[in-house]
């Protein structure tokens, strides 16, 4: 049984909520490019969202491991509409970059607590969140060089389907699969 501190206790449910509202937000962006005819990034946010699922259901597992109930919390609507695909990686790299401030603040207060169990466990989360940005990053500069011209949707579509493809092999090979 790992001991679990009242503050980090509310602290991981709190994260549970975040990675939970980023399953819902990956979803809806999922079927707004769907909508929009963008099957490659359709692709992209379905994995994303199952990906942020995950996260989690091992906050989840975390917390139980502990003795400690989740609470598993109400989630906010997110945005359904988006005015263009560069806007919606705009407020995709957003999303990420608060989900990673929070993973750094939960790191901070189980240093503070000298809680090393959870400094343990939050340590694949620092990284997991370095690799998604860095993959948002490697989408926002592909979508800039492709630039906004007339088949330029088609052109993003395709990449990022690319892009989609490369993230699901490297996370097999991290599987060993
Ligand atoms: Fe689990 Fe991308 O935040």
């Amino acid at each position: 049984m790992i001991d679990l501190s009242p503050q980090m206790q509310q602290a991981i449910n709190n994260q549970i909520s975040y990675e939970g509202y980023a399953s819902n937000f990956y979803l809806a962006l999922a079927y707004w490019c769907d909508d929009q005819a963008l099957e490659g990034c359709k692709k992209f946010f379905i994995r994303q969202s199952d990906e942020e699922r995950f996260h989690m259901l091992k906050l989840y597992e975390y917390m139980s491991e502990s003795g400690v109930l989740p609470i598993t919390p109400a989630i906010a609507q997110p945005p359904i509409n988006y005015t263009s695909i560069q806007e919606a990686f705009q407020k995709v790299f957003e999303q990420e970059r608060s989900v990673t401030l929070s993973i750094h603040n939960l790191l901070k207060l189980a240093q503070d607590e000298n809680d090393y169990n959870t400094q343990h466990f939050l340590q694949w989360y620092v990284d997991e969140q370095r690799e998604e940005e860095a993959v948002i990053r490697t989408i926002m500069d592909r979508i800039k060089v492709i630039g906004e011209g007339g088949q330029s949707l088609y052109y993003i579509d395709k990449e990022v389907e690319k892009i989609n493809l490369q993230v699901v092999a490297a996370e097999a090979m991290e599987k060993g699969e």
